[in-house]
This record gives C-alpha cells, structure tokens and sequence, in this order.
C-alpha cells in the first residue's frame, strides 16, 4: 500500500497543511508536552536573550508529526529573532547556501527540516559556517582560483530530521542542543485534542477527546486529524456535540483500533510472527514481505510499535514481543520474550 492511502499516516497531507497553520502552537504555553525538550530549551532560550547572545545551533529529531517544526517556529518566537526556513534536499549546491546564509540578519534561526538529505558539500560548508559563522568561496578555478572568506552574522541553526542516524558524527558534534522529542502520551494527546477543537469550534466531550487521543498513535497530527474526521461523522449522524459514542463509532468506522494500528500494523505484526516465526527479521525482508519500502517501516510504522512494546530491534533483526501476540489474540510461545540484553 502507498503511504499516501494510509489514513493514520504521520506524514503530512495536503489537507493537514490548511489546518496546521491555525493548529500549530505559537508560543510554549501551547505547546504541550515534551517537557524535558521544553525545559532545556526555555533555559537556553533565557540565557541567550539575557547575554544578548545568539542561541547555540539546536538538532531536533523525532519521528514525523511530533512537532519539530512547530518547535522551531517558537524557538524563533521566544528569541524574538527572525526565522527563515529551508530544507536539505531544496539546498543543491554551495552557492544556494552562500545566498541564504548571507541573507541572515543578527541571530536569526535558520530552520533547515530534513538536515539528514543535506548533500555532502553543503554539510561541510555547512558545518564551517556554523562554527565561524563565515563562508569560504573559491572564485575561479584552476592554479588562478581563489578564497574568499564571507563573514555571517551570527545565527542559530535549528535543524529537525526524522533520521539522526543519517548525520555525521562531525556535524552531529557541532549542535550544542541535541533535542528527541517523544510520543505524547494519550493524556497529553487528550489536552491537544481539546485545544484544537476549541480553535476550530467543535463541540467535544472530554472522554470523546481522550478516546482519539488513545487511538493518535502518540503524535499530535494524527490526533488533529482523526478529530476532524470524527468532526464528520458527528455532523452527519450526531447531536453536534462530539461524545465519546459518535467518537468510537467514527474511528471503528476508519479501521482503526483501539490502540490506534491500522491494517497495515498488524500486517507487519502478523507477518513476523507467522512467516518469520516472531523473527528475528531483517528490515529489508520484513519490509519486502509488508510490501512496503524499508524507510516507511523504520521511520512511520514502526517508532509506535516500539512504544507500544508489541516489537523491539535487535542486532539481529526485528521480534515480536509478547504484547503483539495478545493484540493478535495469539498465544505468546514460550520464550517469545526476549532477553533486554539482546535489545539494542
Ligand atoms: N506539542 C504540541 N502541542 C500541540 N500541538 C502540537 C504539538 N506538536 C505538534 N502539534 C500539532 O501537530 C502538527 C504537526 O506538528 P509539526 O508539523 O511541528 O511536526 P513535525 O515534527 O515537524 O513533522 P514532520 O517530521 O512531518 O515535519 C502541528 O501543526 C500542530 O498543530
Ligand atoms: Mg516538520
């Protein structure tokens, strides 16, 4: 299945992007949750503005939907600098890094999302330009080339990935904050749910919200989204007001279980644990037999998995634990559990 027909994709969609500019969080009194990335950062943020000083360059990594750009935009906010924004793959060549670095004016942030897809070349000019704040251009080629060196205004480089793996050790070193932002539980969910509600005026129950909370796999767009779908649902059935019935009823509706898998979950789920035995399973062969690509697998379907318990990574492959087993309605076997030793 294309990830575009997944209904509970964490990827953004076209008709998220109307919603999300009224939805995003402005300030951190709205954004909820993520306490220890807030915590950290509003110190920070104190720190640079009471020195006059620019904020040291953030990595924000996480898995799609959990609020990485939302972060950023009130990193800026907060410093009360401006934010220009960017991504690694619209930043091809050198000179395409030169015009938006020299564009920046004092202590602004610079967002690029994706940092990971960043070439080659421009990480590295990249990289010096974040330590020096300054741009080394070759003018000319050949024995008549020669080096220029532009000097930047001091900047805060916010950079969001959903695959930290990716960096290299050497730009990875040159972030002072090094942020992962976490699955929201359904409780803080529950209080996203009802804000947004409130913003686009929809009547909700407060066990209704928590109800697509429970099922928002842990991250905010989700949620968002499956609250405009029960939206639908209770207009054309309902009183109006959302309750915790109408709620259920919609998300049944959409397939969606209890704890919020989808039929592609419990594919991969059933896959491992009946053509591969609970695994050991490599990605690419779990991901083949799923007919999903391995990047899907590791970065949409399987963080909440993980959360869940249902699976875990290990250095040999991909298991089934013995959670997903009883969200099956399957009997563990003996031993399904394995050792956290092994666990990576
Ligand atoms: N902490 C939060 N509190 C309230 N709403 C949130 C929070 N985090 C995210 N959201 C909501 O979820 C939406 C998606 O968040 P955002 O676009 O920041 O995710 P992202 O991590 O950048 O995703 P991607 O990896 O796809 O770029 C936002 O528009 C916002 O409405
Ligand atoms: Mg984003």
């Amino acid at each position: 299945m294309e990830e575009e027909e997944r209904f509970i994709t964490s990827s953004m969609t076209g008709e998220d992007e109307e919603t999300e500019v009224t939805l995003r969080p402005q300030a951190f009194t709205d954004y909820i949750g993520q306490e220890k990335a807030k915590s950290n950062l509003k110190i920070f943020i104190e720190a640079a503005r009471s020195r006059r000083d620019v904020l040291d360059h953030v990595l924000l990594y996480g898995p799609p939907g959990l609020g990485k750009t939302t972060l950023s935009n009130i990193i800026a906010k907060e410093l009360g600098v401006g934010l220009k924004i960017t991504s690694g793959p619209a930043i091809e060549r050198a000179g395409d890094l030169a015009a938006i670095l020299t564009n920046l004016d004092q202590n602004d942030v610079l967002f690029v999302d994706e940092i990971h897809a960043l070439n080659r070349t421009v990480e590295e000019k990249l990289y010096a330009a974040m330590e020096d704040y300054a741009f080394d251009i070759v003018l000319g080629k050949g024995p008549a080339a020669k080096s220029m060196r532009i000097n930047l205004n001091p900047f805060t480089l916010v950079g969001a990935t959903t695959r930290v793996g990716r960096l290299t050790g050497p730009f990875r070193d040159r972030f002072g904050i090094i942020l992962r932002l976490e699955m929201y539980s359904p409780e803080e969910l529950g209080v996203i749910v009802r804000r947004s509600a409130g913003i686009l005026g929809i009547p909700i129950d407060r066990d209704a919200s928590l109800e697509i909370a429970k099922r928002s796999r842990g991250t905010p767009r989700i949620a968002n989204r499956l609250l405009k779908r029960v939206r639908d649902f209770s207009e054309v059935l309902g009183s109006g007001t959302v309750t915790l019935q109408t709620a259920a009823h919609a998300l049944d509706l959409l397939e969606i279980d209890h704890l919020g898998l989808d039929d592609i979950d419990k594919r991969l789920l059933e896959t491992l644990i009946e053509k591969f035995d609970g695994g050991p399973a490599g990605l690419d062969t779990l991901a083949a037999a799923i007919n999903e690509d391995a990047v899907t697998v590791e970065d949409v379907i399987e963080p909440y998995l993980l959360r869940l318990g249902f699976i875990a990574r290990t250095g040999r492959g991909r298991v089934a634990l013995k959670g997903a087993y009883r969200h099956l309605g399957l009997k563990p076997p003996i031993g399904a559990q394995i050792g956290m030793d092994e666990l990576i």
